[in-house]
């Protein structure tokens, strides 16, 4: 297990009031992807406040070309891993692909996360997530509603693109992100979607925002474990940055992305967009 020297020390637990909290005083704060026990030691040891298992595990962990063939059942085995290295980072989950198509199959399958570990759940989609996220926020399941690019839903958008450049699909991006406010979200994650638009519902919203590949002005940033250490099976994304660099550890590496992420060094206009 790690010790934790690094300048990015946690005092406490991460909790929901404490991300609340951050957001109200500009602190920013920085979230990763980890699929496993000893990764998640080395990530929270380093200051990383949110830990996203993601559905990214169907590409980077089982080679999959998307995130469409992860089950409930893969999500909940590396929940429990992710849990048991934890230290005091936030712990996330991703529902995957049709776990959560109707709101009392949401439920059971956030339960399911919830009881491996999970402290939160993230969801892709807008208004139609409206009645699904009520039913989670009343019973007790703290959600953060993911927009803008919906890997889940790469078929029907045909491909990994920008979204939100047209000012009609931007505008409703927006409302949808005050809708599911409104019904509980207790945060919003935006993948893929211009910089002015994440900073003007950042400004808007009462919830702490996370982006990847949404500009500087979200309250929180996130990147995918194995693109920031540079090990992708493809060509990186532009808001990817490799920070196993310069001779670092793997750890050196998570405290630096850390680092920038508070100092807002990271994102640069190099990994956003317009
Ligand atoms: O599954 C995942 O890793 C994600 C991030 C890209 C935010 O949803």
């Amino acid at each position: 297990m790690y010790t934790n020297n690094s300048q990015n020390k946690i005092a406490r637990p991460i909790t929901i009031s404490r991300l609340q909290q951050m957001k109200e005083q500009g602190e920013k704060f920085a979230c990763l992807t980890s699929y496993d026990a000893t990764f998640t030691n080395a990530i929270s040891h380093s200051g990383v406040e949110v830990i996203l298992v993601g559905d990214s595990l169907g590409m980077v962990i089982q080679g999959q070309d998307s995130t469409l063939p992860v089950s409930i059942e893969d999500m909940c085995y590396h929940v429990a891993a992710v849990k048991r290295g934890n230290a005091h980072s936030f712990l996330m989950a991703d529902m995957p692909f049709m776990s959560y198509s109707k709101p009392e199959q949401a439920l059971d399958n956030a339960a399911k996360l919830m009881q491996a570990g999970a402290q939160m759940v993230k969801l892709e989609g807008g208004q139609w997530l409206h009645d699904t996220i009520s039913l989670l926020s009343q019973r007790g399941i703290p959600v953060c509603a993911h927009l803008g690019l919906t890997p889940q839903a790469v078929h029907k958008l045909g491909g990994y693109k920008v979204q939100g450049r047209d000012e009609h699909i931007a505008k409703s991006i927006e409302t949808e992100s005050l809708n599911l406010v409104e019904a509980g979200a207790d945060m919003l994650l935006y993948e893929c979607i211009p910089t002015s638009l994440a900073k003007r519902i950042t400004e808007q919203v009462s919830v702490p925002t996370i982006g990847i590949g949404a500009g500087p002005h979200t309250d929180g940033q996130i990147l995918v474990l194995h693109d920031m250490l540079g090990v992708n099976l493809g060509k990186p994304a532009r808001f990817v940055k490799n920070y196993l660099t310069e001779g670092r550890s793997i750890q050196a590496a998570f405290e630096a992305y850390v680092t920038e992420v508070k100092q807002q060094a990271f994102p640069t206009t190099d990994h956003s967009f317009e």
